[in-house]
């Protein structure tokens, strides 16, 4: 066990500080030609990539998780911060030997960045042979079929009606027990630091009656778990009305569904599916959100609720809609309705434009009041063409951006570890989910607040529940012994 907690408490490091990279995987149907995909960025660009794979699919392509096997290699790309970017361009660079002795591997650039820079990367990045953005990509086998022919090819048109709600996403990183759902698209918050409202749109949601389909299409498929995704999951809002008439006469329910109700729907699919959703925005997530999650055993109690700041004046600048006061009613709120049975995690932001120490001391104080199971840490990164970067000065130095960043990831460690130390002799009900990163001979799963529990494998299956009670932890993972199973 003690090697174990060691190997763990080093592997937290390497889980905080690594870019996740997600790679298609080998799927054989016969098909002639042969893609790789490569995802970075957040789980809405990994869900879009299991869309692209299935219209290419339709198209002639199988997957592939070797990228010396590809004929075609796409790169779905973030450009939340600049770093990102770069990550993609110093993979570029490299998918450029590989060009030099295959000259008709076909190489293209989808996502954040393709919608940001446009046909600008094809004069950028020589290499690339082709640039779609996240609401093109049922026009790929004809931008495919365009290179094929000799040209290069853009097509980075934003939708406002495009969710994709027909295709029937091909599971790429699946572990065969835990899926996601996208559940809408784009946003339109605007944050005045982000660039996600200008690199996927308006936003938009989609038909219930499709979700609802896709979860019990995985349930019949031995998928025990879901993620609701969206930027903002709250401001989930269907009107068949708006949408299509022809749905409600079919389904007879009501005219709107808001999240709440989507949320109810999807967890009446099977008590043994559990659900989770991300992201929540504090300005919009509601009481009967929380009251349907107190109602609803599988309805996991956990929500990413990013702060990005402590401090009010910091909040408004960034547009956020809320003040540290309202944050901490929500907080208040959510333990009132959940009481401790709910974990809370975020995302924050240091070296905001013109933030004080005293206002970074705000976000330090706040984070000591909410005690956040888990947060997403960043400095400022200004983005070309937002509205931060329009208004004013990216003035606070690299130093002392990353000064502050390492204070709060450092309370936030010693939060994390306080808050898995609390978890210490409970027992939990953990979905099993497969083998340990972290050893050949235990099992990894989540429990409801969705920290990750590792035990001794003794025989359980994925797609299993087990109860675990929990005898020793690190900052980042609970481990236990399997007390009994369902
Ligand atoms: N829709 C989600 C966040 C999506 S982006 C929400 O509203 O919470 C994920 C996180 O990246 C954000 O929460 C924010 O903390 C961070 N982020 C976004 N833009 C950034 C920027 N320009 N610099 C640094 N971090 C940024
Ligand atoms: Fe960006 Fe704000 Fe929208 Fe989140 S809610 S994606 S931070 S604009
Ligand atoms: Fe990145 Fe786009 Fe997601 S900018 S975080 S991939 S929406």
């Amino acid at each position: 066990m003690e090697n174990l907690i060691s190997d763990l408490e080093i592997l937290d490091k390497k889980d905080e500080a690594c870019e996740v990279v997600h790679v298609s995987k080998d799927v054989h149907t016969g098909n002639a030609r042969k893609l790789y995909i490569e995802s970075y960025g957040c789980q809405m660009n990994f869900s879009d990539s299991e869309i692209v794979a299935s219209i290419l699919k339709k198209d002639g392509f199988d997957t592939t998780s070797d990228v010396l096997q590809a004929d075609v290699i796409l790169l779905n790309t973030c450009s939340i911060r600049e770093k990102a970017e770069q990550t993609v361009r110093s993979r570029l660079n490299y998918l450029n030997s590989l060009k030099k002795h295959k000259p008709e591997l076909l190489v293209g650039v989808l996502g954040c960045m393709a919608e940001r820079l446009k046909s600008k990367l094809l004069e950028e990045e020589k290499i690339v042979d082709l640039v779609a953005g996240p609401d093109a990509y049922r026009d790929l086998p004809n931008l495919i079929s365009q290179v094929d022919d000799g040209a290069k090819a853009v097509n980075t048109f934003l939708s406002r009606e495009e969710t994709y709600a027909d295709i029937s996403p091909v599971r790429l990183n699946s572990n065969g027990v835990t899926a996601f759902i996208s559940i809408m698209r784009g946003c339109d918050n605007m944050c005045t630091f982000c660039v996600v409202p200008f690199t996927r749109g308006r936003e938009r949601s989609r038909d219930p009656h499709s979700i609802v389909n896709e979860a019990r299409e995985l349930y019949n498929n031995g998928y025990r778990e879901v993620t609701l995704l969206g930027q903002n999951v709250d401001s989930y809002k269907w009107s068949a009305e708006e949408n299509n008439k022809a749905w409600i006469e079919k389904s007879q329910v009501a005219e709107v569904i808001n999240f709440a109700q989507l949320l109810e729907m999807v967890a009446q699919v099977s008590p043994n599916l559990r659900v989770r959703f991300s992201t929540s925005h504090p300005k919009d997530i509601t009481d009967e959100v929380l009251h349907t999650m107190a109602k609803y055993a599988n309805i996991c109690k956990s929500i990413h609720l990013p702060v990005q700041s402590g401090n009010s004046r910091i909040l408004e600048l960034m547009n956020r809609g809320y003040t540290r006061e309202w944050y901490l009613e929500k907080v208040r709120k959510i333990r009132e309705v959940l009481g401790n049975d709910c974990s809370i995690s975020s995302d924050m932001i240091t070296g905001f434009c013109t933030e004080t120490e005293e206002e970074h001391q705000d976000t330090l104080t706040l984070m000591d009041v909410v005690q956040f199971d888990f947060a997403y840490m960043f400095f400022y990164s200004e983005r070309p063409g937002t509205l931060a970067a329009k208004k004013w000065k990216d003035d606070i130095s690299l130093d002392i951006k990353k000064y502050r960043l390492d204070q709060i990831i450092s309370k936030q460690r010693e939060h994390s570890l306080l808050r898995n130390k609390q978890d210490v002799g409970k027992i939990f009900e953990v979905l099993v989910e497969g083998i340990s990163k972290r050893s050949e001979t235990y099992l990894q799963g989540r429990n409801s607040h969705n920290k990750v529990i590792v035990f001794p494998q003794e025989g359980f299956q994925k797609g299993e529940y087990v109860n675990v009670l929990i005898e020793a932890c690190t900052g980042g993972t609970l481990v236990g012994k399997v007390v009994s199973r369902y």
